[in-house]
């Protein structure tokens, strides 16, 4: 056992099972590697981090997380450029977001301190199974949920943190159709909507199956009145109207995308013309009618930008009509430069590992 700056203790697996030569390419978020990070809150105080085996957790049947859903989580990536070393984007709006998302759902703030010691404790324990090929990265998820005794209808009294790591290709293989909602709501006003809480994705399964089982990847979430477009499935979502590039406003309801804002601040500083606001159904229905929809597509940490080819409203399929030079294309090589250590971080947005 060994100990870290913040007292963190470190417990090592005997063999490690990581197997390079399958490390690229793997199926996203299937594979774990050999650690984990994990601490409990008790008696108000966050308690002894620690590092151990990859293992299931032992938790009481009653755990509130079982029964009212207070569970939060993250996504992150690592990436690892040709020289060996270690990249994070943007972390502090991870940590910032968690806790955001804890507050909204009673529970308490990981400290700051703790949460960067801890992932680059973590990180350096596990930099071998960070893949180093495009479009392969070590997804991060750190995640909080409740797990004190007891299924009365309040907030825990204990909590537990945890880190775990997932080395994953890409999350989409190719371009997506979409189905926008006309009867299934993602998020409500006054709800959690902006929250990364876990129970707004398990809410999507249904519908998102429904639309699976249509033919197309993903659901279009849209506001109460089913009239404006919000989010796509499990990301945020762009459009190319002419050279305008439009992306619906954060709110109460949507989640503010870390991969959202920084296409935002990319397309500005190339010069394009970008939009943040309400964007109608209608208004993309006529653009694809009349060519004037050049692009759109998704962004998040999982999925970075991926391109959508086409969607259905009211059982009628609608095509993004396929340009030169996408936005989408544009975009996701100037991110995935800087994420990966291939190009200048104008922005200041990469950090360091070490
Ligand atoms: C991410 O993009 O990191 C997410 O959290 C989406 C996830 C549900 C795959």
């Amino acid at each position: 056992m060994e100990t870290d700056i913040l007292q963190i203790s470190i417990e090592k697996v005997k063999q490690s099972k990581l197997d390079k030569a399958t490390l690229n390419g793997r199926k996203f978020g299937a594979t774990f590697t050999d650690h984990m990070f994990i601490c409990t809150y008790q008696n108000g105080t966050w308690q002894t981090p620690k590092i151990t085996p990859y293992q299931p957790l032992q938790m009481e049947p009653s755990a509130r997380v079982f029964h009212y859903g207070q569970a939060v989580f993250e996504g992150m990536k690592a990436y690892k450029d040709q020289d060996n070393k270690i990249f994070l984007f943007r972390p502090d709006e991870n940590q910032e977001r968690i806790n955001k998302s804890a507050k909204r759902l009673a529970m308490p703030a990981f400290p700051k301190e703790l949460f960067f010691e801890g992932l680059n404790a973590l990180l350096r324990v596990e930099k071998d199974w960070i893949p180093q090929a495009d479009g392969n990265s070590l997804y991060i998820r750190p995640f909080m949920i409740a797990s004190g005794r007891g299924i009365f209808a309040a907030p825990s009294d204990e909590y537990t943190f945890i880190i775990i790591c997932s080395p994953s290709g890409k999350y989409y293989a190719k371009d997506v159709k979409v189905v926008i909602a006309e009867q299934y709501s993602r998020a409500a006003n006054g709800g959690v909507g902006a929250a990364k809480a876990a129970g707004n994705y398990g809410a999507q399964f249904y519908p998102t199956q429904k639309a699976i089982d249509a033919g197309y990847d993903q659901v279009v979430w849209t506001d109460s009145t089913h009239a404006y477009i919000e989010e796509a499935g499990t990301m945020n979502i762009f459009f190319r109207i002419n050279d305008t590039l439009l992306t619906a406003p954060t709110s109460e309801r949507i989640l503010d995308g870390v991969t959202r804002k920084s296409i935002i601040d990319i397309a500005k500083s190339q010069g394009i013309a970008v939009e943040v606001r309400k964007i109608a159904v209608e208004e993309i229905k006529e653009a694809s009618l009349n060519g004037s929809l050049k692009d759109m597509f998704g962004t998040g940490t999982a999925a970075v930008v991926i391109p959508i080819s086409h969607f259905s409203h009211k059982n009628v399929e609608y095509k993004v009509n396929k340009v030169e030079n996408r936005y989408s294309d544009l975009f996701k090589k100037h991110l995935t430069d800087i994420q990966y250590n291939r190009a200048e971080d104008e922005f200041g947005w990469r950090y360091e590992v070490k």
